[in-house]
């Protein structure tokens, strides 16, 4: 599998050259796999935001380069307007850029933007809709009539329509339910796994990446603290906690197992896995070592 992602040495500093700049990313390398789904975490003000706001060109390296798909996006900055469409960036709180008559405009407005025909605009809608659970009574809607999770997933939509590679998502359960979070998550996996496009999460919630990533990459003050499949990420509790994050739910109770002294595996991240370790330990015999 090739890379669609390359970041090399990059660094990001707001306000250069002014008294109050901020390093907010230092000299930055690493990878991203097509077709693979990533979970960004860190703590508050370590850069999240920052870094995938280079993966379309929103922010510009003050050193380094990034690559999509091979190509240095910043070669011909004419160009930049390419790689806005080849890479989908979904804000925190997108709802808030729904701006059209209804909600159907608003889910067409990047493929408009494309210059694509009407015919294939309507069909980018339908499907984009389609994957986030808004059934066509909804798209003749104003957006404004719609509930906070509709709204979102509207918002959410009209990203996918562009069909681009890589989709990158900033907290997009933030401020939502349980259950709002969980359909948004859900039906960002199964447009990954339907489509094969690249997915980048960035998420507070170490219980939604550990549901969905198969990489996590750790930020911290600028830096990547690790990069590694999302077992082994979650492996690192100890260093995870000192860096102010968290582990799931489910990795605490092992960890604790751990510590009475039972043979269990430290890099238990998700629920279906756990219950696995349980049933096999009670085929066992439950002797306390699995
Ligand atoms: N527009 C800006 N001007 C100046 N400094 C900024 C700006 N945006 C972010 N920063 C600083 O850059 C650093 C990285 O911020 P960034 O927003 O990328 O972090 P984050 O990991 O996304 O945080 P959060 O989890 O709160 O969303 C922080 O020190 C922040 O204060
Ligand atoms: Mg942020």
């Amino acid at each position: 599998m090739s890379d669609i992602v390359r970041v090399e040495h990059l660094s990001y500093i707001y306000g250069e050259g002014m008294p109050d700049a901020t390093v907010a990313l230092d000299d930055i390398s690493f990878s991203i796999e097509e077709g693979s789904f990533v979970g960004v975490i860190g703590s508050t003000g370590c850069g999240k935001s920052t870094l995938i706001g280079h993966f379309n060109g929103i922010n510009r390296p003050s050193k380094g380069k990034i690559y999509i798909g091979g190509e240095d996006i910043w070669e011909n900055p004419k160009e930049i307007r390419r790689f806005r469409f080849m890479v989908g960036l979904v804000f925190q709180y997108p709802e808030y850029q729904l701006f059209e008559e209804t909600v159907y405009k608003d889910i067409a407005f990047g493929p408009v933007n494309m210059g694509l025909s009407e015919e294939e605009v309507n069909r980018r809608v339908l499907r984009a809709a389609k994957f986030c659970g808004l059934d066509a009574a909804v798209l003749s809607k104003s957006p404004f009539e719609l509930s906070g999770g509709q709204k979102r997933r509207a918002a959410i939509a009209g990203v996918l329509a562009m069909e681009p590679k890589l989709l990158v998502l900033d907290e997009p359960a933030a401020g939502l339910d349980p259950e709002g979070r969980d359909t948004i998550l859900s039906q960002v996996k199964r447009f990954h796994k339907e489509t094969g496009t690249t997915v980048v999460l960035v998420s507070h919630s170490m219980e939604d990446i550990a549901k969905y990533a198969d990489k996590v990459l750790v930020l911290n003050a600028g830096h990547i603290a690790m990069y590694d499949t999302t077992s082994a990420v979650f492996a690192r509790a100890q260093e995870l906690l000192q860096l102010g994050l968290s582990v799931p739910e489910v990795t605490k109770v092992f960890l604790r197992l751990r510590e009475w002294g039972l043979a269990v595996p430290a890099d238990v991240y998700t629920v279906p896995y756990a219950a696995n370790i349980v049933r096999e330990a009670l085929a066992k015999g439950g002797t306390g070592t699995c």
